[in-house]
C-alpha cells in the first residue's frame, strides 16, 4: 500500500532508512490506546459536522474489527506497516474501503502518538500502582508477624540501637507508598490532552476536545498546541518514578543480601526465590533480590536516555522523540517482572528471629545509659560523654557494657546508681521510644493501622 506521506515522493526510501525509521517493531504495543484514540476521535469528526454519523458508524465498527483482531493476537503486521497509527488505518481501509481514508482529518500523527503514549502511561501507572501494593503488602504482612522480633538497626551499616524487624519492613513501605503517591501526581500531568493539536497549529474543524476527552478518560485538554506535541514531560517523569522505585528496591535488595549472608543469617531464602551453583554445591545464592539490586542500572539508564534525546529539540515535534518508546516499555517491563518477584521473595522469606537478637549487643544501648542520665538532670552532652567514658572503661577491661560492677560506673560518675543495670534491656530500650514514628509496641501497632489505611484507601483510588 501507498505511503501515508507518499504524495510528494518519487523514489522508494532506502532498505536501511526504513529500518531505523520504522517504530512498529516497538510502539505496536500502543494498539488499545491507538484504536481507543481513534473511536472517540471518530465521534468527534462527526460531532463537527465533518463526517456523517453514518461514516462514523462505520469506521467506529471497522476500528473495533481492528481492536478484535488485535486482542486476539491475529492482526498481521505487513512490512509496509511504518508504525502501530499506519498499520491500524491500513488494516481499517482493507476492512472497510475508502471511507477509512475520512478518519485523519484534522488529525495528525504528531497529536496522535501524543496522545496514544498518555494513554498508555495512564494505563502503565496504574499497573505499577498495584505491583507496588502487591510488595507493600508483603511487607506489612511480615511486619504483623514480627512486632516484637528485636533486631540491630544500623548507621554507617555499624550496630546503632535496637530496633524490631516490623519496624524495618515499615520503613520500605513508606518508600513505595511515596512511590505510588509519585506515579499518582505523574498521572494527573499524563491526563492531559494533546488530540486537537493537528501537527502543531492546532485542528481546523471545531471539534469539541473536551467532549473527546471526558470520552477518552483525560482530566483536561492542551492549552497549547505547540507545547502539546513537542510535550514528553510526563515520559521522563515516569521514567524518573521508575528510577527511584528502583532505587529503592535496589537497597531493600542490599539489606536481604546482608541479611542473608552467613554472617548475619537474619532471613533465609525460600528455594522458590534462590538459586544453586554450578561448582560449589553448597552454595544457595540470592539471585532474586540481587537482580532487583541491579535493574536500578537500567531504570536510571533510561531516564538518562530520555532526558538526553529531548534535551535540546526545537519547537515541535521531532522525530528524536519516537525515541522516548523503547526506554519506557523497557523500565515498565523491568518493574512488572522485578516487583513480583520481590513481592514473593518476601512473601516466603523465613526470619530467624533468634540470629537477630544475639547480633545484638550491650553497647548499643550505651544512648540509652545517656538517656538515663538525663532523665536524672545531666544535660545531655555530658551525659553522653559520660557514657562514653562508660564504654570506653568496658573496653579497657574486655567486658561488655552491661559487666561494668557498681564501683566501675561509680568511677565514671557518681551520678551512676545501682539501678543502672535496669537500662540494659533491648526490650525496655525500644518500648521507650514511644513517640509517632518510634520503635514501642504502641507507636509500631499505630503504624500499622496507618499502613493498613493507606493501603485501602490507594486500592479504592485505582479503580
Ligand atoms: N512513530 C512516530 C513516533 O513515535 C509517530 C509520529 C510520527 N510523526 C511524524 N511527523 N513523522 O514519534
Amino acid at each position: 500500500m501507498a505511503k501515508l506521506w507518499g504524495g510528494r515522493f518519487s523514489a522508494d526510501t532506502d532498505a536501511l532508512m526504513k529500518q531505523l525509521n520504522d517504530s512498529i517493531r516497538f510502539d505496536i504495543r500502543l494498539w488499545d490506546a491507538d484504536i481507543r484514540g481513534s473511536i472517540a476521535y471518530a465521534g468527534a469528526l462527526a460531532g463537527a459536522g465533518i463526517i456523517t454519523r453514518r461514516e462514523a458508524a462505520q469506521l467506529v465498527k471497522g476500528l473495533r474489527a481492528v481492536h478484535a483482531e488485535f486482542a486476539a493476537g491475529a492482526f498481521v503486521v505487513q512490512p509496509g506497516d511504518e508504525d502501530i497509527h499506519t498499520a491500524v488505518e491500513r488494516r481499517l481501509k482493507e476492512l472497510i474501503g475508502d471511507v477509512a481514508g475520512k478518519l485523519h482529518t484534522g488529525r495528525s500523527r504528531n497529536d496522535q502518538v501524543a496522545t496514544d503514549m498518555r494513554l498508555f502511561c495512564l494505563q502503565a501507572i496504574a499497573d505499577l500502582q498495584a505491583q507496588i501494593a502487591q510488595l507493600q503488602t508483603a511487607l506489612l504482612s511480615q511486619a504483623r508477624a514480627h512486632v516484637t522480633t528485636l533486631m540491630p538497626g544500623y548507621t554507617h551499616l555499624q550496630r546503632a540501637q535496637p530496633i524490631t524487624f516490623a519496624h524495618w519492613c515499615l520503613a520500605y513501605f513508606w518508600m513505595l507508598a511515596r512511590d505510588s503517591e509519585r506515579l499518582a501526581d505523574c498521572a494527573r500531568r499524563a491526563g492531559v490532552m494533546p488530540l486537537g493539536s493537528g501537527a502543531l497549529a492546532g485542528n481546523p474543524f471545531a471539534i469539541d476536545r473536551q467532549a473527546l476527552a471526558a470520552a477518552l478518560g483525560f482530566n483536561a485538554v492542551s492549552q497549547n498546541s505547540l507545547d502539546a506535541v513537542s510535550d514528553r514531560d510526563f515520559v521522563a517523569e515516569l521514567l524518573f518514578d521508575c528510577a527511584l522505585l528502583g532505587v529503592h528496591l535496589s537497597r531493600l535488595a542490599e539489606d536481604l543480601v546482608i541479611y542473608s549472608s552467613a554472617e548475619f543469617a537474619f532471613v533465609t531464602f525460600s528455594d522458590a526465590y534462590s538459586t544453586g551453583s554450578s561448582l560449589m554445591p553448597q552454595k544457595k545464592n540470592p539471585d532474586a533480590v540481587e537482580l532487583a539490586r541491579a535493574k536500578s542500572g537500567r531504570l536510571t539508564g533510561n531516564l538518562l536516555s530520555v532526558l538526553t534525546m529531548l534535551k535540546g529539540l526545537p519547537m515541535t515535534y521531532d522525530k528524536d522523540m519516537q525515541e522516548d518508546k523503547e526506554p519506557l516499555f523497557d523500565s515498565l517491563d523491568t518493574l512488572a517482572l522485578t516487583l513480583p518477584v520481590v513481592a514473593g521473595a518476601l512473601d516466603t522469606l523465613h526470619i530467624n528471629a533468634d540470629r537477630m537478637r544475639a547480633a545484638l549487643d550491650p553497647a548499643m544501648l550505651a544512648t540509652d545509659v545517656a538517656e538515663y542520665l538525663v532523665r536524672r538532670g545531666v544535660p545531655f552532652r555530658e551525659a553522653h560523654h559520660l557514657a562514653g567514658r562508660a564504654v570506653a572503661l568496658a573496653e579497657s577491661k574486655g567486658l561488655r557494657l552491661n559487666e561494668l560492677s557498681e564501683a566501675d560506673w561509680r568511677s565514671v560518675s557518681n551520678q551512676f546508681e545501682p539501678d543502672v543495670r535496669a537500662v540494659f534491656s533491648f526490650e525496655q530500650s525500644v518500648a521507650s521510644r514511644d513517640v509517632a514514628g518510634g520503635t514501642s509496641l504502641r507507636a509500631i501497632r499505630e503504624q500499622i493501622r496507618q499502613a493498613r489505611a493507606w493501603l485501602r484507601k490507594a486500592g479504592k483510588h485505582s479503580h
